[in-house]
């Protein structure tokens, strides 16, 4: 397996989260001027991604892919253009199929998939400087294998052009069986999808079925936890963090969204926020461009965490990371505040003197074993320990 082009998770932006179809080059553009002047871009966050609904509905003569003229008329290689002068990098969304999700669900026109053209519209995304594919099956269709044969096929398409591009991959849109979550696509893809949509929720209690919510994700994943590694991670799903009022979700707290974003940290997710960039309210701001969790997601050993204790609605999480420290998730589902306790022997942690680092307060504490704290109803409390 080659570490590149995401030797650790990728930090990043996309427009489906908050925007849905209703996208347009300016809208990306002033994200990615945000993504700087927020202080994200110097946080680590890299990719400007655009989702579904981008596509002229028509192929060109010539059977080429090409930009709606109307929401992106200056075309993509100038969209691409713009976002690397900004130091970042340029995503792009196409289907492995014949229909986006857009298209079949019928709300937008076409039928411009990838399938039979994988290896001309992988170098139209190399011309224009795309850094970053994701594609989506969108079908509910197709067997395992098919899936794995047309997840190949672009997979092979990119290779072929040269160019560095991140394959982001989701076998599970529109398929009910979702047996593509339950195959490691390590051999094929940089990162892939674990479940269905998440939606701005804690819990929906679906199991893996639209919508899901940040807690049902993380059940899904956790058993995944060894496919994750140096250029191939587990993908459960982009942030919901200061994303509010989408199909009847009024949103995650700051509470929620930090433990949203700690799990994410913990899991070794790709973290792709979902907001919207050019107004970010304070809380929203501090929680995505926390660098002590980032530098958790971020971390080079690339081992995703361990739930190591599970009393119900009360767990641990532990994470070990380059050089030795452990990262600790103390996570509370219930709808109380609870006290959360654990030891340097069951997080994986020398015993001795332990040095712990609050990653959400900055407090900084000692301890003979013992790591204990007061966590919020739906909440985490994510130490650094050092032993
Ligand atoms: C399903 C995916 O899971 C979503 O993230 C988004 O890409 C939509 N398809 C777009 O139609």
């Amino acid at each position: 397996r080659a570490a590149e082009p995401a030797p650790t998770p990728a930090l990043g932006w996309n427009s489906w989260n908050t925007f849905g179809c209703d996208i347009n080059e300016q809208l990306i553009r002033d994200t990615a001027d945000a993504m700087v002047s927020s202080g994200m871009a110097a946080a680590g966050y890299e990719y400007v991604v655009i989702d579904d609904c981008w596509f002229d509905p028509e192929r060109a003569e010539d059977g080429s892919l090409r930009a709606h003229p109307e929401r992106f008329p200056s075309g993509m290689k100038a969209l691409a253009d713009y976002i690397h002068g900004k130091g970042l990098k340029f995503g792009i969304y196409q289907v492995p199929t014949e229909l986006t999700c857009a298209q079949r669900g019928g709300a937008y026109p076409g039928a411009t998939g990838s399938l039979g053209h994988e290896a001309h519209d992988a170098q139209t995304f190399a011309d224009w400087g795309v850094d970053y594919l994701k594609y989506d099956w969108c079908s509910p269709e197709g067997t395992l294998d098919e899936q794995i044969a047309g997840f190949t096929l672009m997979r092979d398409a990119l290779r072929a052009t040269g160019r560095d591009i991140l394959y982001s991959i989701n076998a599970n849109s529109y398929h009910p069986d979702k047996n593509g979550a339950k195959y490691d696509w390590g051999d094929i893809a940089d990162q892939w999808r674990t479940t269905e949509d998440i939606k701005p929720v804690w819990r929906t209690g679906n199991p893996n079925t639209y919508p899901m919510g940040v807690t049902d994700i993380i059940d899904v994943t956790e058993p995944l936890r060894d496919w994750a590694g140096p250029g191939h991670w587990n993908d459960p799903d982009m942030l919901e963090v200061g994303v509010y009022d989408v199909e009847g979700f009024p949103g995650l707290t700051d509470t929620e969204a930090a433990a949203h974003f700690s799990m994410w940290a913990m899991l070794a997710a790709p973290m792709i926020a979902g907001n919207d960039l050019r107004s970010i309210p304070d809380g929203v701001h501090g929680i995505l461009t926390n660098r002590a969790v980032l530098a958790v997601n971020q971390d080079a050993k690339g081992v995703a965490a361990d739930r190591v204790r599970d009393d119900g609605d009360l767990e641990v999480w532990s994470r070990p990371l380059a050089g030795g420290d452990v990262a600790v998730a103390l996570f509370n589902r219930s709808a109380q505040a609870a006290k959360i306790s654990t030891t340097a022997e069951e997080v994986g942690a020398d015993d001795g003197r332990l040095r712990m680092t609050d990653l959400w307060t900055g407090r900084k504490s000692f301890s003979r074993g013992e790591i204990s704290a007061d966590v919020p109803s739906h909440g985490v409390v994510l130490l650094r320990v050092r032993s």
